[in-house]
Order: structure tokens, then C-alpha cells, then sequence
């Protein structure tokens, strides 16, 4: 089939080097040209586990000349949907491609289908996006077609999650725009949901929200635990036995980060709260998040004084295996580090320039520097930490790094 998809980002980039795989004749549409010169070297402009190697092995158009989506029959939109300071959705980007994609309409004859791909509060496509769309004079449902088609994508595992993905979910506008994206994923042999547009946008929301709710929920019970002398990581090992709760996001520690499951949350309050309904466990869940990641400084300061000691941060990244420190909980945990008085040392073996953007005001060094600080706080479970000698150390514990037990004073967040 051929695809066509807006922009070169995380998203973007690898939906369309995994359709292009398939053997699909995909273009990227994006206006960085830089972007497109190290794409078509075979370089990814981001950091994801196999996507350079990809990018070598497959046959991939790239262009920022809009002009080449009119051959497309399906034209994917996956541009980022950041929020501004008050957690409002900034939809810009995907209303000024809505709009190139308006005119590509306008001149175009044939049949394709518009799809989205962002994650976008539920109503968008339909309220947002459609409208925009029809400004061409053409009309969605008859002259074009258009899906919500969500990504269930975890970053450093984005091609492999791609590949094996365990549904696809098709909101459609009506089923001829279905059946296009249908026969797109019919070799992936799991099951294909197909439902409207809304329900689509909040499927996506709601699988995020519920992970979140998972991990916080383990935290809490993890928090309880240590209070009791329970070990948490025994008790979710009997819980995930029972098939209805499964063993993942049970893995108790400082929070959740990332670029995903934060913003999304919020934007689910956001809209819940848009139509009056207050959503006390989502709420609660954001919060709980935010104060999990302060209680690594409260531990802390029952076992030194913040003002003028030194701490080394093991781990800056949201997870192990990105450069990404998108929301990452190291961020609170400097934030508070500096607000005591504290000197930071910090050290990550990916994220270390990221976070410098964020914080030019701390030292980010070696490993070994780090673990000459006065007290260390784990923050990403990156493998290289699970055999440091931490002995003589103090340690504070976010990511359950068993090895650093060995301490001289050891405390888990939650165990
Ligand atoms: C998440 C979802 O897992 C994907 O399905 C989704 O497509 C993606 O968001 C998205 O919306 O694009 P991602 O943000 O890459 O993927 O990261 P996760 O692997 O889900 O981890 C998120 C955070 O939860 C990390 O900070 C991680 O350390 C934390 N986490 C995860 C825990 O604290 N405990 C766990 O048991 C699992």
C-alpha cells in the first residue's frame, strides 16, 4: 500500500520504516531537512534500539514537500502533541498538517484516508481535525476517509512492540476508511478492533491511565510494606500469579516518567474536567506520582543534612535504554536536592546531555565520581548498576537494584 507520513518523529519515524518493512511504499513528509539528509544516510535523528539498522535495510522516501502525499491512500498524521504549562493539549501542530493536508485534498481527485496517529484528547479527529479537513470542499466519509488509529509503542522497544503488536485499534469514520487501514494491518494476525473515532482517541488514553494507575498502585502498596517489614516485589510475585492481575507494571520503585504516560494522564483530567466530572482517581494517581518521586529526598535526610553534603544521582533517563528524560523523575529529585542546599553529581550513560539542557547547574561526571559523593540515590535501573560495590556507601534504592543491598546503610523506596 502506499503510505505517507507526517513527520519524522519517534512516532513517525518508526511507523514508517516498520510499513516500509512490510513492504509498503512509504514517504516521511517533515520540513527539517537535516532530519531528512541523516534518515536517508541510514542515521535515526532519534535514539531507539535497531531503528539505524533498520533504516539501512529498507527502501524509504523521504521529502518535506507535502505535494507527495497526494499519491498516498493512506496519509498517517504523527505529530507530537506537547502541553503548555498548565497541562493545556497544544494541538498546533497537527491543525497546520491538518491544513497542508486540506489543500493536498483540494487538488486531488482520487480516494485516500486521513489518519491519525497522535495521541489527542477524545472529540479531536472529529471536532478538530475533520472540519479542517473539509475545508478542501471535499467531504470526510465520501470524498476521503478518515481513522484514529492509536500506537501502543514503548520507546527503546518501538520496532519490536511495532511488529508485535498485541491489537490494532481502527476508530473509524465510516467502514470504507476501515477497511483501508484493515487490509494495512491484515498481516499482523492479531485482533483488529474497529470502533469510531472517539472511542479510538480514548482507548489510548485509558491504556496509559490504567499502566500509571498500576505502577502507582504497587508503589503504594509498596510504601505500606516497608512500614510493615513485607518485602513488595514478593507480594506482587503472588499477585501477578493470578492471571487477571499479570506481572507487568508491578515492578514497585520511584514512578513513572517518560513522554507518555504523565502528559497523558493529564490530559485525560483535562478532558474529564472540560465536561464537569472531577476524576479522583486520576487525580490522585498524578499526584501520588509527584510526591513518590519526593520521598527519595525525604529518605535521604533521615540519614545525612542536604546543605553542602554531595549526591550522586545514578540515573537521570524516564526508563533504561533511552536518551529521553522527558518527565523523568530525577527532574523532581534535583529540583528538591537543590532546594535543600544541596550539591548534585549526577551520571547516565545516555541521558547525561539531555538533562544538561535542564539543568546546566549541576555536575554530571563519571560513575566512579558519582559513587564518591557523600550519599547516592538510584533513579534508573540502567543494568551497568546492578554490579557496582556499593559497600561503604549510603544508597537510597528507587529502581530495586538487589546488588546494592550491600551497603553500608541501605534504604528501598518501597521495600
Ligand atoms: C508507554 C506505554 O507503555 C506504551 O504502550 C505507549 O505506547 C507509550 O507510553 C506512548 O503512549 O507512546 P513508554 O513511555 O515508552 O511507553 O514507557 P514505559 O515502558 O511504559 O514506562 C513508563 C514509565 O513507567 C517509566 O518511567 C518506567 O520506569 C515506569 N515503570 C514501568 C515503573 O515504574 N514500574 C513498572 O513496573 C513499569
Amino acid at each position: 500500500m502506499k503510505v505517507a507520513v507526517i513527520v519524522a518523529g519517534y512516532v513517525g519515524l518508526v511507523t514508517g520504516a516498520c510499513f516500509a518493512k512490510l513492504g509498503n511504499e512509504v514517504v516521511i513528509i517533515d520540513i527539517d531537512e537535516k532530519k531528512l539528509k541523516a534518515i536517508n544516510n541510514g542515521i535515526s535523528p532519534i535514539y531507539e534500539e535497531g531503528l539505524d539498522e533498520l533504516l539501512r535495510q529498507i527502501c524509504l522516501e523521504v521529502s518535506s514537500d507535502y505535494g507527495k502525499v497526494s499519491a498516498s491512500e493512506t496519509v498517517m498524521l504523527c505529530l507530537g502533541t506537547p502541553s503548555d504549562e498548565n497541562g493545556t493539549i497544544v494541538l498546533d501542530y497537527m491543525i497546520e498538517a491538518s491544513k497542508r493536508i486540506a489543500e493536498m485534498l483540494r487538488a486531488r481527485s482520487g480516494y485516500s484516508v486521513v489518519t491519525v496517529k497522535s495521541t489527542v484528547p477524545p472529540g479531536t479527529t472529529e471536532e478538530v481535525v475533520i472540519p479542517i479537513l473539509e475545508t478542501s470542499g471535499k467531504k470526510a466519509g465520501q470524498d476521503f476517509g478518515v481513522c484514529m488509529c492509536p500506537e501502543f509503542l514503548r520507546e527503546g522497544k518501538a520496532i519490536y512492540d511495532f511488529m508485535h503488536p498485541a491489537r490494532v485499534v481502527i476508530g473509524e469514520y465510516d467502514s470504507q476508511s476501515g477497511d483501508v487501514l484493515d487490509r494495512l494491518y491484515q498481516d499482523f494476525k492479531v485482533p483488529i478492533m474497529r470502533t469510531d473515532l472517539k472511542t479510538a482517541e480514548m482507548i489510548k488514553l485509558a491504556s496509559n491511565a490504567y499502566l500509571a494507575t498500576k505502577i502507582s498502585f504497587i508503589n503504594e502498596i509498596g510504601n505500606l510494606c516497608k512500614r510493615l517489614g513485607i518485602d513488595v516485589y514478593e507480594v506482587a510475585r503472588g499477585m501477578a500469579l493470578d492471571d487477571r492481575i499479570g506481572s507487568q507494571f508491578l515492578n514497585a520503585g520511584v514512578g513513572f516518567g517518560g513522554s507518555c504516560l504523565p502528559k497523558d494522564l493529564i490530559m485525560l483530567i483535562a478532558k474529564a474536567k472540560e465536561t464537569g466530572y472531577k476524576p479522583a482517581i486520576l487525580e490522585g494517581i498524578a499526584n501520588f506520582n509527584d510526591a513518590q518521586a519526593l520521598r527519595m529526598v525525604e529518605l535521604l535526610k533521615k540519614h545525612l543534612t542536604l546543605r553542602g553534603a554531595t549526591i550522586g544521582l545514578l540515573g537521570l533517563a524516564f526508563k533504561p535504554g533511552t536518551d529521553d528524560v522527558r518527565d523523568s523523575r530525577a527532574i523532581k529529585i534535583v529540583e528538591a536536592l537543590l532546594d535543600e542546599g544541596a550539591r548534585v553529581r549526577a551520571y547516565d550513560p545516555l541521558a547525561a546531555d539531555n538533562f544538561r539542557r535542564l539543568f546546566p547547574q549541576i555536575e554530571y561526571a563519571s560513575k566512579e565520581a558519582v559513587l564518591n559523593s557523600d550519599a547516592i540515590l538510584i533513579v534508573t535501573e540502567w543494568a551497568e548498576f546492578k554490579d557496582i560495590d556499593y559497600r561503604r556507601k549510603i544508597v537510597i534504592d528507587g529502581r530495586r537494584i538487589d546488588k546494592a543491598r550491600e551497603a553500608k546503610i541501605y534504604e528501598g523506596i518501597g521495600w
